[in-house]
């Protein structure tokens, strides 16, 4: 990874972000966990055939767009995004099917075209194509729903893979990584576009502290009863 210092993110571009909301899709690596992201109308694998954890089936969803990002204030090129580094650690630690939500359209490289195209799509309210949209959650009784935050909430492409599913009945548990916005409007959101679920405690975590995370991951995935040692 290289920290381009030379042209860094003044902090009110994130702010910017922040303040005019924005939406967006996104790419990633595939978290190294369960299972393999899914192609486009398949079926997640039976939760017979996936080690249960606490007796509960789990999906791990998430959406991560790795290269060009924002870096304490400067820039640094991921290889792996930030979202799926903390996913690849809870597919470790877990019994969990695990899929990376794909744009149809990939998020660009490009930082500041990502920030502009994601305001343009929190503006018009988008609903950005999954590429390998789920037809079914109905074996899970528990999702890990994990995204960065744009512009203060979830990319607009959650909404679109949260609206493709009936999420009735389940529990779900938002995570987030961020600049500094936290869980953002997350849970509100989610709580919109999931109607029947239940909102369960969330887990933000800094983008640039990922590396980092594993043990407030190990402690968020007690408190929500994930995992037992
Ligand atoms: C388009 C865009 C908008 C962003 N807006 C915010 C924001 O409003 N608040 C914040 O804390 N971080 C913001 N960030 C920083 C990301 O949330 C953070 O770098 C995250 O860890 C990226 O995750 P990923 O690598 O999995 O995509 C933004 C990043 C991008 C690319």
């Amino acid at each position: 990874m290289t920290d381009d210092h030379a042209s860094a993110v003044p902090r009110r571009a994130i702010l910017r972000g922040v303040l005019l909301g924005v939406a967006g899709a996104a790419i990633g690596a595939p978290a190294s966990g369960c299972t393999a992201p899914r192609r486009a109308g398949q079926e997640p694998r039976p939760a017979a055939s996936r080690p249960a954890t606490a007796g509960r089936a789990v999906l791990l969803a998430y959406f991560s767009r790795a290269g060009e990002n924002y870096h304490y204030g400067g820039r640094r090129r991921l290889t792996v995004g930030n979202t799926e580094v903390v996913s690849q650690m809870m597919s470790r630690l877990i019994g969990c099917d695990v899929h990376r939500i794909e744009a149809a359209d990939p998020y660009p490289d490009n930082y500041s075209a990502t920030v502009e195209r994601n305001v343009r799509e929190q503006d018009a309210d988008a609903r950005p194509i999954v590429a390998n949209a789920l037809t079914s959650i109905e074996r899970y009784d528990t999702v890990l729903l994990g995204s960065p935050i744009w512009n203060a909430r979830a990319p607009m492409i959650m909404s679109t893979f949260a609206e493709g599913l009936n999420f009735t009945g389940k529990t779900i548990h938002p995570f987030t990584t961020h600049a500094m916005s936290g869980l953002g409007t997350t849970e509100r959101d989610y709580t919109a576009t999931c109607p029947g679920a239940t909102l369960g405690e969330g887990l933000a975590v800094r983008g640039e502290e990922v590396a980092g995370a594993g043990p407030a991951v190990e402690s968020w995935l007690r408190r929500i009863g994930l995992l037992n040692r």
